[in-house]
């Protein structure tokens, strides 16, 4: 049987951290769920690293539907969380439900938004309407543009309160989980006290309840930078399956990330 949502927040209660690994395909969402990945997220990063492109912008609703039905072919246990990909939630929350209930009828758990308090409208339309949300704050890929680079959010006192308005906003609209990426360690660790729903850290230090990382970063085979919260689990594992285990336990256990992981 599939991880609900209900097992996802009693994780959480119960003081269980939950590893989460973006995936893309079947094959490695069978590798991903028997390693212990909790969660498969079909990030829109696949626009970086299966479509090469330099931003996640151009993504599109029927790339991320067909991504959506290989990870659930390849998977019958992991819960499976999905991308809004950019203009496609960015919209009235009535087309925004529209766009989210075909991923949902691609198998998707829940979907993921980027986006603030502006977006609390909307997540409320759609959860009240049966779609789970993931709000997703801090850095917002799709807003890289306007953010005017891939960097550290939430690092002002003014910044950090909105972050912090945000989150109590989006989890009082009825989002089920919280993404933080790449925001002060000490400010995701305040927001996940305050709030009562899982969080999820990518660069946000050790104390959400949940973390990821996208899957070809984990495995050292992406191009380009590499990110200060970036670990390459495959340095020393004898195979894949084996490098996400590790991984799977350094987040169960709290070893990762680590101090150098975060801001
Ligand atoms: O698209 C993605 O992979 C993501 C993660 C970086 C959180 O949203």
């Amino acid at each position: 049987m599939r991880t609900t949502q209900s097992t996802l927040q009693k994780m959480r209660d119960d003081g269980e951290k939950i590893a989460i690994v973006t995936c893309y395909d079947a094959s490695f969402a069978t590798v991903l769920e028997n390693a212990g990945v909790d969660i498969l997220l079909v990030g829109d990063s696949l626009g970086n690293v299966l479509q090469g492109r330099e931003t996640t912008l151009p993504v599109t609703l029927d790339d991320m539907i067909y991504h959506t039905r290989c990870v659930v072919r390849g998977s019958s246990k992991a819960f499976v969380m999905v991308d809004m990909p950019f203009g496609t939630s960015q919209i009235t929350p009535e087309d925004t439900f529209e766009n989210a209930a075909e991923l949902m009828a691609a198998g998707a758990n829940m979907v993921k938004i980027e986006g603030g308090h502006i977006m609390a409208e909307t997540v409320e339309f759609l959860t009240q309407r049966g779609i789970p949300v993931c709000a997703h704050i801090g850095l917002m890929p799709q807003s890289v543009h306007q953010l005017g680079g891939y960097k550290l959010q939430g690092e002002s006192d003014h910044q950090a309160k909105q972050l912090m308005t945000d989150a109590v906003l989006l989890e009082k609209a009825g989002a089920g989980m919280l993404l933080m990426e790449v925001v002060p360690a000490a400010l995701a660790k305040k927001i996940t006290r305050k709030l009562s729903i899982p969080t999820v850290g990518i660069g946000a230090g050790v104390d959400c309840s949940a973390q990821v990382l996208v899957l070809y970063d984990m495995l050292g085979i992406s191009s380009g930078r590499k990110a200060r919260f970036m670990k390459n689990f495959m340095a020393g594992a004898g195979s894949i399956q084996a490098a996400v285990e590790i991984y799977v336990k350094e987040v169960k256990a709290g070893k990762f990330p680590g101090p150098e992981h975060g801001f």
